[in-house]
């Protein structure tokens, strides 16, 4: 080809040719050798091996679009500051194991814990680290980074990282392209377990969950600091590939539900007294949320049924948050058909029969006289439905003596499949706690689970649950 020359060409034509080219990431030359390729009409083999010649050429900032996996599915990873980094590196090969193509985002502080350079030779590409490299913004930009992505992870999400998100900081390259994208959001969160109570972190969470970002996480377990254990590590890696699975919607992982329907309840009930008042228990909803998480990673069409709790939203499912047993049957109800149900709220035994429209006055010499009347049992109604049962009934006992045996009869009382029977005992830890020992009661077994936590038995129960969908015997 003649050699061109653009010093030659008009004003505005050199204006246009730049923009090109910085867009396409091309030298002003290569860029007008592809128009003019392009109007000879030349085959798109000739603009390929033209790439090629580029690439041997290229300066290390030119940065394509990355092509999707062959699963078809771009994630955007964003690593935090935290100790957990390291595990990030395993998430990005297990991310690309499954088809998924991986482009990377370091924080400064991430880059204390892992280098750029490892990062980017599990990713199969270049790392970004900077909002003010000029390159950088020149070739690919903040606003592609963002854009060019099915999803974007945000592990480890740091206290620091989410808190800027909370607030919508935008002052480095990491939380500039968490503000610019218009893709779904999963972080998974990992810090000391002082971090992750602080009364900040949960303002953040509840705000991050608003804003509609889906949280993994965290497990509870020994920290890396030598002596520290508690909730606060990362999920792992498989974990976090599981959830980000179901909103790539791609195959992968363990997909023992895939296509199957599944109603889970969880949480606590709160029962009116007065306009201020109400009548509760001590459920904090991670058993429920968790299974509920499970299903979902497992392929499942998940309808959540939640009463009054602190917890996100599950990733990839529909939540519905209630008040009281009269208010969660109905939204069960009408949740149905399911193929499964899962009841592990903690619905209160009884309401106030006739709660007050305003507040009752506390009266000298007298305290309140509150009549009681029986709630609806959501799983015996749903158990004992004649027409649009779902197949698999599980429902929860919380017991504190005599577990196996008020667990069995609960199963014939209310015409369940299986109670997953658990001791909440005080000093059990289960309500609130992060942990969970349980014994799977069925008509004719009883199977104990050794002490896990809540996302363990969660999983284990939606693999014994795929099994039982699948005919295995239950
Ligand atoms: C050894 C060490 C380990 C740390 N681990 C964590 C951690 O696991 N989680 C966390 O939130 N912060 C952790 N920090 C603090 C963060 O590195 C710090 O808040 C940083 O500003 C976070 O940056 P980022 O917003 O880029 O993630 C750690 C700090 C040090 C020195």
């Amino acid at each position: 080809m003649a050699s061109l020359t653009i010093r030659k060409l008009d004003d505005a034509l050199k204006k246009r040719l730049r923009l090109r080219a910085a867009q396409n990431g091309r030298s002003m030359e290569d860029e007008a050798r592809t128009i003019l390729r392009r109007a000879a009409g030349e085959d798109v083999r000739a603009e390929a091996q033209a790439g090629k010649r580029r690439g041997a050429r290229r300066s290390t900032t030119e940065q394509p679009e990355p092509a999707p996996g062959a699963g078809g599915k771009r994630a955007l990873l964003i690593i935090g500051g935290g100790i957990a980094a390291y595990k990030s590196l395993d998430l990005i090969r297990r991310l690309r194991e499954r088809g998924a193509a991986v482009r990377c985002i370091l924080t400064a502080a991430a880059q204390q814990f892992i280098t750029p350079l490892a990062a980017g030779a599990l990713a199969g590409g270049r790392v970004f680290t900077d909002l003010f490299d000029a390159a950088t913004e020149l070739d690919v930009g903040h606003i592609r980074l963002a854009r060019e992505t099915d999803l974007v992870i945000v592990a480890p999400a740091t206290a620091d990282l989410m808190a800027k998100m909370a607030g919508g900081h935008a002052d480095d390259l990491a939380t500039a392209v968490l503000l610019a994208t218009d893709r779904p959001v999963l972080i998974a969160p990992a810090m000391n377990p002082h971090m992750w109570e602080h009364a900040a972190t949960r303002r953040n969470l509840v705000q991050l969950a608003a804003d509609g970002v889906s949280v993994i996480g965290p497990n509870a377990g020994e920290m890396a600091e030598a002596g520290e254990a508690g909730t606060g590590r990362m999920a792992e890696p498989l974990e976090i590939v599981a959830a980000a699975w179901t909103f790539l919607g791609v195959a992968g992982g363990d997909q023992v539900l895939a296509g199957a329907r599944v109603v889970v309840t969880s949480g606590p009930t709160h029962e009116p007294i007065d306009p201020v008042r109400y009548i509760a228990n001590r459920s904090s909803g991670k058993q429920g949320h968790a299974i509920a998480a499970a299903a979902a990673a497992a392929g499942a069409e998940v309808t959540l049924v939640s009463g009054p709790v602190t917890l996100p939203d599950p990733v990839g499912v529909r939540t519905i948050r209630v008040e009281t047993a009269q208010d969660m049957l109905a939204a069960v109800t009408k949740a149905l058909p399911a193929d499964v149900g899962v009841f592990a709220a903690a619905v209160a035994d009884w309401r106030v029969e006739k709660p007050t429209a305003s507040k009752i006055k506390k009266q000298d010499g007298g305290t309140p006289k509150l009549g009681l009347v029986e709630n609806p049992d959501i799983l015996a109604t749903v158990a004992r439905r004649n027409s649009g049962r779902p197949k698999l009934v599980v429902g929860f006992a919380a017991e504190t003596d005599h577990l196996i045996e008020h667990a069995r009869e609960k199963l014939k009382r209310k015409g369940c499949d299986w109670i997953v029977a658990n001791d909440v005992s005080a000093g059990s830890g289960v309500m609130g706690g992060d942990r969970n020992t349980v014994h799977l009661v069925t008509a004719d077994s009883v199977e104990s689970w050794p002490p896990q936590s809540k996302e363990a038995v969660a999983r284990a129960l939606v693999a014994r649950i795929g099994a039982a969908l699948a005919g295995a015997p239950r």
